[in-house]
């Protein structure tokens, strides 16, 4: 049988309707910060100067020594047996009781964890009681799923909150100097969502990137922490899903994350991880084992530190010299982030964007970090990846566009 004409069509079938809800502003944030013209307070980029490169060519030579062919083969879709004992016993560690391999799953940074507690969790239309506001990362792994949201705001005794617990599928939030606002979270708010959680019966998903970069003194313990004291004995199997990362205290690029949670959730989560990439990179996971046995990460993490807390006081000192007439924020404790609210609620940050870009300057408009996009005062200011000169110099340009903006727009001051 021949193909007539009329039968061969060009037509291919239309992308999925997701994609129509979803945006590449990561994306565009991530190129924007290659552009040296541009100052880019936009991204959430560690200081790249403080990549421990020499020290991870080391590890890559000792990993390829110590692991051979295994380094560069597919691997166990858990993780590398090692480096998993290894995360254990610094979960173990870090938050105060004993961590099975079992209650670990490596991933491909803790972004992919995102994804797969996404993919294990949640069907369409499922409830998420999300911090708000709501890191950008989050809302873009799950948009594939369709949830729908209910904001966190920390009024936990209001009952509709508990109520929505009962119905969600999990409570996210990042306790420690939250992505986009540098908050930490008072410890008796942590308790609190934590009673009200297991209460509900519902997940608990504690997103913990920035737990090294304590700028202004200890974190204090985490929600897991809080979880595992009233679980003393035995495997740990709380409601508790807690993400980790070597995103910023290592390097970003190695991508080693993992995810915490109780074994069976740990097996579904390794199931969709099978779907979604086989395996993270073996060679990644082996050149993190040997870069965290070199003892190395305590010493870079202390001079991450001492750099980020002079970039976050250069710009909280810029921002007060030229942004105090219109914004208003908290001096973060810690992370990577200033968040400054417009003290006018029409202020429009999405408006004050492009006055921006014309200016050459970049920062992140509060309307993505907010699942229905309505809020548009507010802006997220990175410290992080410029030094302190440069900090000032973006600020002296986001002053033009500010000025420029109010000029066009009819937003009063
Ligand atoms: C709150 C939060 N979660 C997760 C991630 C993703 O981290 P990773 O680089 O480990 O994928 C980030 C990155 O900035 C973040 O801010």
């Amino acid at each position: 049988m021949s193909l007539s004409q009329a039968d061969v069509t060009t037509e291919r079938p239309p992308y999925a309707a997701w994609i129509r809800s979803s945006n590449n502003i990561t994306q565009q944030f991530l190129s924007i910060g290659g552009q040296p013209d541009i100052v880019s307070l936009a991204g959430g980029l560690p200081a790249a100067e403080l990549y421990p490169v020499e020290a991870i060519k080391q590890a890559s030579a000792r990993a390829l020594d110590r692991w051979g062919a295994t380094a560069l083969e597919y691997g166990p879709v858990e993780g590398l047996p090692a480096l998993r004992a290894a995360i254990a016993a610094r979960m173990s560690r870090e938050h105060g009781r004993r961590f099975e391999v079992e209650n670990i799953l490596l991933t491909t940074g803790a972004m992919q964890g995102l994804d797969l507690i996404g993919k294990v969790l949640i069907d369409p239309g499922d409830l998420i009681v999300a911090q708000f506001p709501t890191y950008l990362g989050a809302l873009d792994a799950w948009r594939t799923r369709q949830p729908a949201y209910r904001k966190l705001t920390w009024d936990l005794d209001d009952p509709d909150l508990l109520a929505a617990m009962r119905k969600a599928k999990f409570v996210y939030c990042v306790p420690n100097y939250s992505n986009p606002t540098g908050a930490l979270v008072p410890q008796n708010a942590r308790g609190g969502l934590l009673s009200r959680a297991v209460e509900a019966g519902t997940w608990l998903v504690e997103d913990d990137p920035y737990l090294p970069l304590q700028l202004d003194g200890a974190a204090g313990a985490s929600i897991l922490a809080a979880d595992a004291a009233t679980r003393r004995h035995g495997t740990y199997d709380g409601p508790v899903v807690y993400l980790g990362t070597l995103s910023k205290s290592v390097a970003p690029g190695l991508r080693v994350g993992w995810i915490v949670a109780e074994p069976k959730l740990i097996q579904l989560l390794a199931l969709a991880k099978q779907c979604s990439d086989l395996s993270s990179s073996m060679f990644s996971q082996a050149v993190a084992l040997e870069y965290l046995e070199s003892g190395a990460e305590a010493e870079l993490t202390a001079r991450t530190i001492a750099c980020y807390r002079e970039r976050r006081d250069a710009l909280c000192a810029a921002a007060q010299a030229h942004l105090g007439e219109w914004f208003e924020w908290e001096v973060p404790p810690g992370g990577m982030f200033l968040w400054a609210r417009a003290k006018s609620r029409d202020f429009d940050t999405n408006a004050l964007y492009s006055f921006a870009l014309q200016e050459k300057v970049a920062f992140v408009p509060s309307s993505v970090f907010d699942p229905d996009g309505a809020l548009t005062s507010a802006m997220r200011l990175n410290f992080t990846r410029n030094a302190p000169d440069r900090l000032a110099e973006g600020v002296l340009r986001l002053r033009r566009a500010v000025q420029a903006y109010l000029a066009a727009s009819k937003v009063r001051v």
